[in-house]
C-alpha cells in the first residue's frame, strides 16, 4: 500500500471531488461538440470551476498555503514554506475534442521542493501519486520506469508547439532525431499524464520544451519516485525554470539527451 501523508490525502480528495464535476462535464460534452456555438466557451467554465474547486477544498483543509495555479496565477498564503501548484485540466485540446487523455495535476512545494505530487486521470480513474522517499503509485500499485536500455526498442512520447507556440524548428529536428533512432514516438497531448506514463513504465521517455510549472511540478516528483532521472535540455535541474523537460531512465536519459543535443 502506498504511504500517503496527510496533505497527500487532502489533495487526493480534493482531485476526487473536482473529478466528478469533470467527468459529468466531459459527458455534456458529447451533445455539444455538434452545437453551431461549439464547446469552447463550456471548457473555459469547467475549467475555472475546477480550479476553484480545488483552491476551495484545499485552502479549507491547509488554511495559510499559497497557490500557483495556471488560471488565477501567484495567490501568497501566511504559510511562506508551503504551495500548492495545480493545472486544473492538463490536455485542455483533449478534453475539448472529446479524448479522454487529460487530468488534474497538484504537487505540494515545502520550501522549493515538491514534496507530494497526484495526476488524476477522472475518466481512466486512475490516480498516480508521490510522497518524496516514498515511491510512486498507480492506485495501489508500486511505480517503476520502464528498463529498456536501447533507442531501438524504446517508446518516446512529447509535445508539438501548436499555433501561437514558437521552437517549431528545434522541435522538428528534435523529432527526426527521435524517429530515426528509436521505436516509435506519440504526442497524447497532456504532460503531467505523459510524465506520470513513463512513471508507470508505459512511455519509455519524455521531451518536451516551453512547459510550465503547473504542467509538470506533480509529474518530476512522480517519475523520480518511481526511479527515473529528469533534467531540462542541458542536463540540469532547471525544469521548473526554463520548462525544458527529459524523463528516462537513466541509462536512456543519457542517451536521449546526447541525441536530442545533436551529438549522438
Ligand atoms: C498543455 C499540455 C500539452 C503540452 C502543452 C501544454 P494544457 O497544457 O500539457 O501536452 O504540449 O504545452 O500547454 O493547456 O492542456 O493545460
Ligand atoms: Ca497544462
Ligand atoms: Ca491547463
Amino acid at each position: 500500500m502506498p504511504y500517503l501523508s496527510p496533505a497527500l490525502n487532502v489533495m487526493i480528495a480534493a482531485a476526487r471531488k473536482a473529478g466528478r464535476a469533470l467527468i459529468r462535464d466531459f459527458g455534456e460534452l458529447e451533445n455539444l461538440q455538434i452545437s453551431r456555438k461549439g464547446p469552447a466557451d463550456f471548457v473555459t467554465n469547467a475549467d475555472s470551476r475546477t480550479e476553484r474547486v480545488l483552491i476551495e477544498e484545499l485552502s479549507r483543509a491547509r488554511p495559510g498555503y499559497g497557490f500557483l495555479v495556471e488560471e488565477s496565477g501567484v495567490i501568497e498564503g501566511k504559510d511562506k514554506t508551503h504551495r500548492f501548484i495545480i493545472d486544473p485540466i492538463d490536455g485542455t485540446t483533449n478534453f475539448l475534442h472529446g479524448i479522454p487523455q487529460f487530468c488534474i495535476s497538484i504537487g505540494l512545494e515545502r520550501e522549493g521542493h515538491v514534496v507530494s505530487a497526484l495526476v488524476f486521470n477522472p475518466v481512466t480513474d486512475e490516480m498516480y501519486v508521490a510522497e518524496k522517499g516514498h515511491g510512486a503509485y498507480l492506485n495501489d500499485r508500486r511505480l517503476r520506469v520502464a528498463a529498456r536500455q536501447n533507442l531501438p526498442d524504446i517508446l518516446v512520447a512529447s509535445g508539438a508547439p501548436f499555433l501561437g507556440k514558437d521552437g517549431r524548428d528545434q522541435f522538428l529536428t528534435e523529432l527526426d532525431a527521435v524517429v530515426a533512432s528509436t521505436a516509435g514516438m506519440r504526442r497524447f497531448g497532456s504532460a503531467a499524464l505523459d510524465l506520470a506514463w513513463v512513471a508507470s513504465g508505459r512511455f519509455d521517455a519524455f521531451w518536451e520544451r516551453k512547459l510550465k510549472p503547473w504542467d509538470i511540478a506533480a509529474g518530476i516528483l512522480i517519475v523520480r519516485e518511481a526511479g527515473g532521472v529528469v533534467t531540462d535540455l542541458d542536463g540540469r535541474d532547471r525544469m521548473m525554470d526554463n520548462g525544458h523537460i527529459l524523463a528516462a531512465n537513466e541509462m536512456l536519459h543519457r542517451q536521449l539527451l546526447d541525441l536530442l543535443r545533436g551529438k549522438a
